[in-house]
């Protein structure tokens, strides 16, 4: 139970490198135990999400090594085919090894993720998946067991262009007999970074990034050497931060193509956006711009993830801005605790949309993060405050981003993190 110190009303500006993606490197590590061989992944991120990654392929008999931001998997050993309950409750996307483990041992058995703090989080486009290409799902006392004598390739039409089924079917279907066509996949570009880890490793997969993919079914994977695509909520979370603090801040080591959908709601407040290959820049007017509506959608559309943070700068906009939240029943639990900092807020639409009237100013206080994105929310919210801010449960914020009071240092922010609650009284 730690918390970070963030004392408000410096300009977030300078210059940052941006890590690998938490969302990209999940779903390659669950895809390593596709191949049998040995596996070199570059720009890993060290956040909670990448070591509960790596607990459940030493589980299942892989030899993992991680020097830096570089991890060896060797996964010639693997043998087990159970992901252990308590790893599955660390991190319910842990549901996107089941893919690989079934494609490997035709038999996979793993506990009901259940729901976190978004929601419900079902699975349901997964499971009917892996049952078109041949799977028999069974549940026994809360786990699933999933067993295969063959996987066969065939037309699969996802209800809805769900990230981690999308995943999941692709892993499933990589030795599956024939071709596999996955219709309404998902386009965010974290699949594509899947599809091209699997095609470096042998796969023949093709379309990640459009809604239709095909992967023709080959009989083995070797291993590969890869570097993960960067991540570009961090990136997106770095540039509200320089908006929110009326500062200037430029990142490298991202893919400008990506973050499209995150700065040009970023230029509607207000800020002024550059980009060079591989960079991005930009340069806050001070006081933004409220935004008439914002809607979270997928790939292309406005990522939900960047939601929580968008809500925080629109709390000290000018006028009255409205935040519709599409994807998850359950992803405006930071509104409460903005409120307790002095914002005006009203939750419609039973809690999925947020009218949020600019104030001038808010104020530090204690509040507490209830999941990833919320707590970086709060964190932001902290830097622009009068006054101090003490953001607790930051777990959940470790969870996704590496080291995130480092990097807002480095930009000129003072932020603590205060790892255990016998810190909080400093
Ligand atoms: C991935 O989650 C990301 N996580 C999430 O990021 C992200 O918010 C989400 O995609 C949407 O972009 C990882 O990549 C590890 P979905 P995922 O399946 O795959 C419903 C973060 O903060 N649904 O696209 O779980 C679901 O309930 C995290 O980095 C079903 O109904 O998201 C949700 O309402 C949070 N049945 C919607 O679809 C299913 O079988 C989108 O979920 C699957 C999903």
């Amino acid at each position: 139970m730690g918390a970070y110190r963030v004392c408000g009303g410096k300009k977030i500006s300078g210059e940052l490198t941006i890590g690998g993606g938490k969302n990209a490197i999940l779903p390659i590590l669950a895809s390593v135990i596709l191949n049998s061989g040995v596996s070199v992944l570059h720009n890993c991120p060290r956040i909670a999400d990448t070591f509960t990654s790596i607990e459940i392929l030493e589980t299942i008999g892989c030899k993992v090594a991680m020097e830096g931001n570089t991890l060896i998997i060797d996964s010639s050993g693997a043998d087990k085919c159970e992901i252990p309950e308590k790893l599955v409750g660390k991190m319910r996307s842990s549901i996107i090894f089941m893919g690989g483990v079934l494609g490997r041992f035709r038999t996979v058995k793993i506990s009901y993720p259940g729901g976190c703090e978004l929601g419900l989080r079902p699975i349901n486009y997964h499971l009917k998946a892996l049952t078109q290409l041949g799977a028999e799902i069974t549940d026994e006392h809360g786990f699933i067991i999933a067993k295969a004598d063959k996987l066969r390739g065939t037309k699969i039409n996802l209800d809805f262009p769900s990230v981690g089924a999308t995943e999941n079917t692709m892993l499933a279907a990589v030795f599956a007999e024939g071709e596999t066509m996955i219709v309404n996949a998902a386009k965010e570009p974290e699949i594509a970074d899947l599809q091209n880890f699997l095609n470096a490793c042998g796969a023949k997969i093709k379309g990640a990034g459009t809604d239709a993919i095909t992967i023709r079914g080959v009989p083995r994977l070797h291993g590969a050497e890869y570097t993960i695509m960067p991540d570009r909520i961090a990136a997106g979370t770095f540039l509200a931060a320089a908006a929110v603090t009326g500062g200037s801040v430029t990142l490298r080591n991202v893919m400008a193509e990506h973050l499209y959908p995150i700065t040009s709601k970023l230029t509607e407040t207000g800020c002024g956006i550059q980009t060079r290959p591989g960079i991005v820049s930009l340069t806050s007017p001070g006081k933004l711009r409220a935004l008439d509506r914002l809607r979270t959608c997928p790939h292309p559309g406005f990522p939900t993830d960047m939601q929580p943070q968008m809500t925080a700068l629109l709390c000290t906009a000018n006028g009255t801005s409205i935040v519709e939240e599409t994807m998850f029943e359950s992803r405006n639990r930071h509104v409460n605790e903005l409120m307790r900092m002095g914002a005006d807020i009203i939750l419609a639409e039973s809690g999925r949309t947020a009218i949020i009237k600019g104030v001038k100013k808010l104020k530090g206080s204690t509040v507490s993060s209830k999941d990833l994105r919320g707590g970086a929310a709060l964190i932001l919210a902290g830097l622009a405050a009068e006054g101090t801010t003490t953001v607790t449960n930051s777990e959940h914020v470790e969870r996704g981003y590496e080291r995130i009071e480092h990097a807002l240092t480095q930009l000129g922010a003072d932020v603590v993190h205060l790892c255990s609650e016998s810190h909080l009284g400093e």
